[in-house]
Parts: structure tokens; C-alpha cells; sequence
């Protein structure tokens, strides 16, 4: 659907940097940028990016990889989805064809939700901007409210006519999907093979996720004798109400890093009257209780939140609530109550933006604050209220994951209820104790079942191995393969020796991936993985257009060494220097200027399979290449503080025979034992086997004597 060329500029124009920094916030650290890995409950940052080598990847978990996997991964894209979403944030246009009834199909369903929600949040816009009803009722409403038309466009807030099916009929004389519209929840199934629209008369919210695109969708009535004040989009696989966002984050993710802080409201209104009023860090759980998943989420961005409800009996439920679950989770966490009868909304719309600041300042408190006033209320001498409160705070303190905060908490608490802080650390140690036992029980049942995994498994290495693996020599040769095809990503494309003279006494230069295939083909060996298969003949069938592109490149890299060398010669400054210094500085400029013309050809080399393989259609032959390329403590390795340090590239002229010579050795052994096995069992034809047999063992003594002189003369 979309054209190789406009793919292969997708891809040179995505910055891995600059794309995960939109999920992630990210520090320099060296050559590299680290930050809390998305992908799970990171507590330190083990999230690694490398500009350089356009991956990701966590240390800890192991998920990443390049611009367009990350996507992938983070935003639960198609590999299509997530070149488009690329598309879209470096403004590079995609020539659409018409699509073919089969690929209509083929598209997925994920693709078209979101697709399909997009232009339903465009229609409740244009019905609210638009039309004579949308002005009257939904607009004529939002302003009521206060909404500026500012507010109401930056949240693309809408409005859904009070009418059976104008939606439902729009979409379907669009050529949208029935299902779709009936799975997305905007319209509801009629029983005759129709539908009708299920937000009628109510003005709208979308939802979006971090990345921006609608989700579901929130719709609000304006009739005081309807049961539901809000409707909400059922779960789908574009929305899990308790893990999928949080409604404002996407408005709100930049201030939030700015800030490093977050509030954390009840709903809709509270977060765009807050945005309105210059908060812009607020975000609303939307109806549900926290979750795990909306923690998991937020820390990312932060890991200070402050809990802003209403002063009222469910305000202050929902705030305790909250409170153990973002403790764990190693959150700095303060709540806020406004005055009773107010809600964030309410207050932003009748106070002034000093005046909230003011009251924010004033009235935030850390968590045991919070809960000493509350569980203290009207009880302050009542001894058994007191022990319970303190056997409250005592328990939110116990889940805090951090020593020294604990202990800072636990001093605090100490004083508040004038309690001999030695009791209360014995107290706060017993219940660690508590539940790391219960936390350890459950990773060993955890790891048991792991490792039952494991051994009923066949295969030892990380990529999809063909059916039938069995034996030991089995494995071995594909870890020999595997060897091979990681050098071939890495370092395929590199310089490795020259051809012996040809007739007319030319040499010519060959490079990793060909010297492999001849040592390879001349054997005929074929590899027994399908994806290093794959990945080997992309390889192959990729040299042609190296030398092209390689040549366009080293053209454009002489000439701008050239230019550089000029503009430094001019620069020089040859007062006070004789001829032969004047000489040798020249001399310095140019060997340096050639130094980095080298290098940064070959990083050109060095780039180009992995970038292509890395960012490849094909699924297997991606994430295999990335495996390979990413393998723990690479990125770590190669670009320390103190620049490159030797590298197996430095050593391609061992390490590639080698290699060849390792896999041929393992395919031997292979065969050998395969032998035995069958002179063992089958005695008849065991002379003819046996004679096969030395002929391996000759194959095998000779191979071993290759390794030593074989390593130029291909
Ligand atoms: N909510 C919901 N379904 C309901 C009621 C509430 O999903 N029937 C969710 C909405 O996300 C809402 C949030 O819970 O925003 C908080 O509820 P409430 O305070 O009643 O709504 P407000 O957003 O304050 O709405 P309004 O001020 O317009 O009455
Ligand atoms: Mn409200």
C-alpha cells in the first residue's frame, strides 16, 4: 500500500531519539539516551536509545528495537500502522493507490477502527461547529460551561444530533464497515440488518491515546431525566478503559515531563477547565478506579502525582484508594481536597489561575497528612481510632519501594502521632517481611513454571527454529548459523579483503556478505533456520544496490572531505611558523581529514543491512536481525564515554573465517552423528555407512587444518 521509495524515506527520516521522546522522556547519558523503560514497571532507567544506531532497547526486559519496531511494540501497531504513524510526525506525504477489494481486507481491522473513529470525531465536530442544532445545544452548552472555543477545538469536543441514524447512515454512505461502527460502539445493531446511533443528543468527548489518535469516545447528556449522565465506548482492541490512557494525557504528556509533575482529577470537565485555567499537567482516570495500568502508564513521565479531587465522600474514597497503589509503584504522592462542594472544574472556572496556584500551594499534603486528618476526624482521643490510623499509615509506608523514603516517612509518621520511632520501624519491617515472602512464593511457583517451559522446548536460541530440533549437534549448527547471520547484518556490506588477481592481474574488493556466500555456496550449504534463510538471500540480492548507493554516498563524503580540508588549510594561521612546520601541520590536517572520511564510510557500511533489515517487512526476518544486532550490553559496549572502543570490526579478517569454519565443523558433526545413530541401528548395510563415515572424519581433520591459512585466500 505504501511505495518502497516513500518506505525507505519513512525510515531515513525517522530520528529513534526523537521518536521514542514522545512516549518516553529521556536523559543524555554518554553517546546514548536513557529513560524508564515503557514496556515494564521500570523503577531505574534500563531504556536505552542509541542515535547512532537508530535502536532501543531495554536492558532489563529485553523489548525495543528500531524506530518503526518501537512504534510497533509501544503503540500495539501493525508494521503498515506504524510506518504511517511515522509518516505523519515527519509531515512525509504517502502516495495512497486505490485499494483493491483484497487489500481492503487485508488492511486490519485495528487500522480502520482508528481510522473509522477519526472521522466519527470529525463528524460530532462538524456537527457542533456546524450545524443549526450543534450550535444551539452542544456548543451554546460547552460555552455555558465556560469552554473557550479555543478549549473546545484543542480537545475536539463535539456534539451527536438528537436524531435516530444521521450518524449511522453518514458512515455507511461513506463506505464504512457495519461490524465496525456496532465494535466501536457509535452505533447500536437494529436487528434488521441497520443501526442507530448511540450517543443521540449528547455532546462528546474523544479520547485519545498517548500518541493521539482516537480511542473511544465519552458522551455526555444534556437532559436532566436520563440514568447515565455519560456514555462511554465499550472495551475494543484499540481501548481497555483500564490500561489502553488516561483522558488528557495526550494534551497534557509534554507539560507533565516539563514539569515532572502530574495531578490526577476525576473527570472530563475537571481536566479541561484545569488546561483552561493554565494547569496543563491534569489527567483524568475517567469514571474507573486507578489502575496498575494507568500507573504503569503515567510513570513514565513522572514520578510525582497529586491526587485533586473533591472535598466530598467519594472525593476522599477515591483519593485513599490511589494512594497505596502509586506508593508502590515508587511515586512521590500528595493529595489535594478542595472545598467541600467544589470539584477541579468548578473551582478553576470561578477562581483565578493565582488563586489555584495559591490554593494548590497551600493545601497540598503528603499522604500521611492526608490520611491522619481523615481517619482521625473527630477521634483524635479516641485510642483504638488512633491505633487503626496508625496501623493505616503504617501500611502505606510499608509498600514504598525506596529505603530512604520510607524511613523519611516513617520519622515523619513517628512524630505526627508522638509514637517512639524504633516500634514503628519494627512494624514497617515485619510487613516487608510479609509480603516479600508472599512476592517470593509467588516468583518461585513463577519461575517453576518457566522453567517447565524451558525443558519442554527444544530450541536454545532465540529465533524461530524449524519443527524438528533435536539433537545437540542440531543445536550447535544453528547457533553456528546464527553466528553468521549476525555478522552478516552487522558487518555484511563491510570492506573485508581482495579478490586474488584475476587475468589481467586486477584485484577487486569484496565485502563481508560476499565473501561469505562464496565460502558457503562452494560447499553448498543452506542454513536450517527459514529466517536466516530469509535473511541471507535479502542479503545477497541487497549487494547490487549497496555498490550503487555506496558509490552515490562516497562521492558526496570525498567531496565534502575535500571541501573541509580546503576551509582548514585557509584557516591556518602561518605567522610565526616555518616551512616545515607549516608542512607538517598541513600534513595533520590532511591525514585527519582522511581519518574521518574512513570512518564515516564505514559507518555507512556498517549501517546500511542493519537499518534495512532491522526496520524490514517481514517480521521474523526483523525482529531476528534485531536480536541479533542488540544482544545485552551491545549499545553499552561499543559507544562508551570515552568514544568506540575495539569492536569485532576490527577483527573481521579473524572472526568471519572463523565462523564459516565453526558452522562447517558443526554440520560435520551433525552428520557424523546422524551416522552412528544409523549404523547402530540398522547392521545390514553397516559397511557401506562405516566407509561414510571415515570419509567425515577425513572432511573433519582437514577442516580443522584449514583455519589457520585460510584466511585470505578466498
Ligand atoms: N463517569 C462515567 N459515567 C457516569 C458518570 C461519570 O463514565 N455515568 C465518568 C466520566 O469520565 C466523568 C467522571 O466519571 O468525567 C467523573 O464523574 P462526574 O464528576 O459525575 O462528571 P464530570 O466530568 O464532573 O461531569 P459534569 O461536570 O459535566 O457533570
Ligand atoms: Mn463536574
Amino acid at each position: 500500500m505504501i511505495d518502497p521509495a516513500t518506505v525507505s524515506r519513512i525510515l531515513d527520516t525517522a530520528d529513534i531519539v526523537d521518536v521514542v521522546s514522545d512516549f518516553v522522556s529521556l536523559k543524555k547519558r554518554g553517546a546514548n539516551w536513557i529513560g524508564l523503560c515503557p514496556f515494564h514497571n521500570d523503577r531505574r532507567p534500563s531504556f536505552y536509545v542509541s542515535r547512532a544506531k537508530g535502536i532501543c532497547k531495554c536492558f532489563s526486559c529485553g523489548q525495543g528495537g528500531s524506530a518503526v519496531n518501537f512504534v510497533m511494540l509501544h503503540e500495539q501497531m501493525t508494521y503498515v500502522e506504524a510506518l504511517r504513524y511515522l509518516a505523519k510526525k515527519y509531515h512525509i506525504e504517502i502516495q495512497e493507490r486505490e485499494l483493491t477489494d483484497e487489500e481492503q481486507q487485508a488492511r486490519t481491522e485495528r487500522e480502520a477502527m482508528l481510522v473509522l473513529n477519526e472521522w466519527a470525531c470529525q463528524f460530532f465536530e462538524r456537527q457542533l461547529w456546524e450545524t443549526t442544532e450543534g450550535q444551539e445545544i452542544g456548543l451554546s452548552y460547552f460555552r455555558h460551561r465556560g469552554f473557550t472555543d479555543a478549549t473546545i477545538r484543542k480537545f475536539r469536543l463535539g456534539y451527536s444530533p438528537d436524531n435516530r441514524n444521521t450518524l449511522y447512515n453518514e458512515a455507511i454512505k461513506q463506505g464504512y464497515n457495519r461490524e465496525l461502527l456496532l465494535k466501536l460502539g457509535l452505533c447500536k445493531d437494529d436487528n434488521h440488518g441497520g443501526g442507530f446511533d448511540f450517543y443521540r443528543g449528547r455532546v462528546m468527548f474523544p479520547i485519545f491515546n498517548v500518541a493521539g489518535s482516537v480511542i473511544a469516545f465519552g458522551g455526555r447528556t444534556l437532559k436532566k431525566d436520563e440514568k447515565a449522565k455519560y456514555f462511554n465506548s465499550p472495551d475494543s482492541i484499540i481501548y481497555n478503559k483500564s490500561s489502553s490512557t488516561m483522558y488528557g494525557l495526550f494534551q497534557a504528556k509534554r507539560a507533565i515531563a516539563r514539569d515532572n509533575k502530574c495531578f490526577i482529577v476525576e473527570g472530563y470537565a475537571d481536566v479541561i477547565s484545569m488546561h483552561q485555567a493554565g494547569f496543563e499537567n491534569v489527567i483524568a482516570s475517567s469514571g474507573t478506579a486507578l489502575t496498575e495500568g494507568h500507573i504503569h502508564l503515567l510513570h513514565r513521565f513522572t514520578q510525582n502525582v497529586t491526587e485533586l479531587f473533591d472535598g466530598d465522600e467519594a472525593g476522599i474514597k477515591a483519593a485513599m484508594r490511589g494512594i497505596d497503589m502509586l506508593l508502590k509503584a515508587g511515586m512521590n504522592i500528595k493529595v489535594l481536597l478542595l472545598p467541600a462542594g467544589e470539584d477541579p472544574d468548578s473551582y478553576a472556572q470561578s477562581h483565578s489561575s493565582s488563586e489555584v496556584e495559591q490554593y494548590i500551594k497551600e493545601h497540598e499534603s503528603d499522604f500521611i497528612d492526608f490520611k491522619t486528618t481523615i481517619l482521625l476526624k473527630d477521634a483524635t482521643s479516641d485510642p483504638i481510632k488512633r491505633a487503626q490510623a496508625v496501623t493505616d499509615v503504617v501500611k502505606s509506608i510499608s509498600v514504598i519501594p525506596d529505603p530512604i523514603t520510607r524511613s523519611i516517612y516513617a520519622k515523619e509518621c513517628a512524630t505526627r502521632f508522638e509514637i517512639q520511632e524504633e516500634v514503628l520501624l519494627r512494624e514497617i519491617q515485619k510487613n516487608i517481611r510479609k509480603s516479600r515472602d508472599e512476592e517470593f512464593n509467588k516468583a518461585q511457583r513463577e519461575q517453576r513454571r518457566a522453567q517447565d517451559e524451558i525443558e519442554s522446548s527444544d530450541t536454545t536460541v532465540n529465533v524461530p527454529a524449524p519443527e524438528k530440533v533435536k539433537s545437540i549437534t542440531d543445536k550447535q549448527t544453528i547457533k553456528q548459523e546464527q553466528d553468521i547471520i549476525k555478522y552478516l547484518v552487522k558487518y555484511g556490506m563491510c570492506y573485508f579483503c581482495d579478490t586474488a588477481p584475476d587475468e589481467n592481474g586486477q584485484q577487486h574488493p569484496l565485502t563481508v556478505a560476499e565473501y561469505v556466500r562464496q565460502e558457503l555456496s562452494f560447499d553448498q550449504i543452506e542454513f536450517s533456520v527459514p529466517a536466516f534463510t530469509s535473511i541471507y538471500n535479502i542479503v545477497n540480492e541487497t549487494t547490487e544496490k549497496f555498490y550503487s548507493d555506496y558509490s552515490a554516498i562516497e562521492a558526496k563524503f570525498t567531496q565534502k572531505a575535500n571541501e573541509d580540508y580546503k576551509q582548514r588549510l585557509a584557516q591556518l594561521d602561518p605567522i610565526g611558523l616555518n616551512a616545515a612546520e607549516i608542512e607538517k601541520k598541513e600534513k595533520d590536517i590532511l591525514s585527519d581529514v582522511n581519518k574521518m572520511l574512513i570512518q564515516e564510510l564505514n559507518n555507512y557500511r556498517m549501517s546500511y543491512l542493519e537499518k534495512l533489515l532491522c526496520s524490514h517487512p517481514d517480521d521474523d526476518v526483523r525482529n531476528v536481525s534485531y536480536n541479533l544486532v542488540s544482544e545485552k550490553n551491545q549499545l553499552s559496549k561499543i559507544y562508551t564515554q570515552n568514544g568506540p572502543i575495539a569492536t569485532d570490526f576490527d577483527r573481521l579478517l579473524t572472526i568471519i573465517p572463523k565462523a564459516i569454519y565453526n558452522l562447517k565443523n558443526a554440520i560435520v558433526e551433525k552428520k557424523i552423528s546422524h551416522l552412528m545413530e544409523q549404523i547402530n541401528s540398522n547392521k545390514d548395510s553397516s559397511l557401506e555407512l562405516m566407509k561414510q563415515l571415515q570419509q567425515l572424519y577425513q572432511i573433519r581433520k582437514e577442516l580443522s587444518g584449514y583455519i589457520g591459512d585460510r584466511v585470505v585466500t578466498p
